[in-house]
């Protein structure tokens, strides 16, 4: 079993990417959000002309391989919270929901999640001993089952509405932001991470699950700090 890996696993908007950066802090570990990599594979899709904008399973599966190079020969840098492909800046476009969502439905694809899990397996190798904090959604059952510390970190789905919509308001200043169509979005969401056959949304058999409806971002780093020392 490996101690040098913590795996943060969840569904959207459960404080899995704060709680995991604060504790790489703290244990001066590295951090790698998984979710990033769906999304900048989700951002180049969009960005091809010639790829369908009715995005379906068929189209994907059409393609898959193209995609999946493209995503291979680019240029990624992960810098102070920054996402560069190619040399740009693309952390805001990325962050996006339409992006989000466009990223849902590609992580259903078998192929695309083979590609990735060895992208970030190797990732994590380069990373040598310093230790890495990473979060998605398959993080403790398929790509690091040997990691040691495996946290589900879950919260009520209205509460996760809330948080998310409290932080795009303050990343994007976009103010014509719904509240119910976030919760409806986070909820197809949960519902396409579950069901879907490849890598699907579950909390591994020692994962320590825990539910931070009612913790404090501080509490939450806490109980997981604490945890971390136990196993
Ligand atoms: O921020 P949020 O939790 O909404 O999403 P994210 O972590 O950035 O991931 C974007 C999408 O990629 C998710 O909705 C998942 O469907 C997918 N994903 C996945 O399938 N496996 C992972 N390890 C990480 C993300």
């Amino acid at each position: 079993m490996n101690n040098k890996i913590i795996t943060i696993d969840g569904p959207s908007a459960s404080g899995k990417g704060t709680i995991a950066k604060k504790i790489a802090d703290i244990l001066g570990f590295n951090y790698l959000d998984s979710g990033v990599l769906y999304r900048i594979l989700a951002y180049i899709y969009s960005s091809q002309p010639d790829f369908s904008h009715d995005i379906n399973t068929e189209n994907i599966q059409q393609c898959q391989q193209i995609l999946i190079d493209k995503f291979n020969h680019s240029k990624i840098l992960f810098e102070n919270n920054n996402i560069f492909l190619e040399n740009i800046n693309i952390t805001s476009f990325i962050r996006s929901e339409t992006i989000g969502t466009l990223a849902s439905i590609l992580a259903a694809n078998q192929n695309i999640r083979i590609q990735l899990l060895d992208w970030q397996r190797k990732y994590a190798l380069a990373q040598g001993l310093e230790g890495l904090v990473t979060d998605g959604r398959d993080m403790g059952t398929v790509v690091f089952p040997n990691a040691k510390c495996k946290i589900f970190l879950i919260a009520d789905v209205n509460k996760r509405a809330q948080r998310r919509y409290e932080q795009i308001i303050s990343q994007t200043k976009n103010q014509d932001v719904k509240l119910n169509d976030i919760l409806l979005n986070l909820k197809q969401r949960d519902e396409r991470d579950i069901n879907r056959s490849s890598s699907p949304l579950k909390p591994s058999n020692d994962a320590f699950i825990l539910d931070n409806s009612n913790l404090t971002i501080e509490e939450t780093v806490n109980i997981v700090l604490t945890y971390y020392k136990t196993v």
